[in-house]
């Protein structure tokens, strides 16, 4: 079984696809992860994030290996090297959606992706990013595609990062800028644009707790996965 959870920055993804891990025992795929390590190493390296030529070699020399944390969670190895909150600095974040532009990385990530959804040791995965439902799993039986206001997003995304010490009290409306400037590039690449798949259930998550999205995600799931079997 694979559940495909896609949508903007901010708009709970992360935190709702944990939680249905947890609850059916299925594994966490964290893409975004993905790009964000690939802009990791291109930053690491002074490659430059724009250069399709520069970006796929980088790709080619590059050891990815997916592991799963103790609580859940995903964690991403580059070349051997266990990358944690370094993937999570804003200027990591901001080159992650620009080699998310590149078609080059995308076709490099794309079977990475895809062989951990062919996993036949897990029950299920849920898998969330921008166009796993459009592109990396069409077949999903179980697609959402979140969204929310922004200035609800910019909250969430701000009292994360103050949690994990990355920005002071006065910068919410610093990221509030930089989550719609990189939804605005997510949104309009020619390459995997982020939008929902066809058959995707659209869910508002603006004024709903986790849990209310997660108890109506597993009603969702349960049905399918009936109807699938
Ligand atoms: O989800 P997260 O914010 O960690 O993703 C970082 C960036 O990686 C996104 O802004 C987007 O540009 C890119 N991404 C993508 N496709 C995915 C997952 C992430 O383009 N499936």
């Amino acid at each position: 079984m694979i559940v495909a959870i896609d949508g903007p920055a901010g708009a709970g993804k992360s935190t709702v696809a944990k939680l249905i891990a947890a609850k059916l025992r299925y594994v966490y795929l964290d893409t975004g992860a993905l790009y964000r390590a690939v802009a990791w190493k291109a930053l690491a390296t002074g490659t430059d994030t724009t250069s399709p030529n520069a970006m796929k070699r980088l790709c080619e020399s590059t050891q990815l290996t997916i592991r799963h944390a103790e609580d859940g969670g995903m964690v991403v190895e580059v070349d051997g090297r266990r990358l944690t909150s370094e993937i999570r600095a804003p200027e990591v974040t901001r080159a992650a959606a620009q080699v998310a532009a590149i078609a080059e990385v995308r076709s490099w990530l794309l079977p990475i992706q895809q062989g951990f959804g062919r996993r036949k040791d897990v029950a299920g995965i849920v898998a969330e990013g921008r166009d796993l439902g459009t592109r990396v799993f069409p077949e999903a039986p179980v697609k959402f595609f979140f969204k929310a206001d922004l200035e609800e997003r910019a909250r969430r995304r701000h009292q994360e990062l103050m949690t994990a010490g990355k920005v002071n009290a006065s910068d919410l409306s610093e990221t509030s800028r930089a989550l719609d400037a990189r939804d605005g590039q997510d949104q309009s690449r020619d390459v995997s644009p982020l939008r929902p798949a066809e058959d995707a259930e659209v869910i508002d998550t603006t004024s709903l707790t986790a849990e209310e999205v997660v108890e109506h995600m597993l009603s969702t799931i349960e049905r399918k996965a009936a109807a699938h079997q």
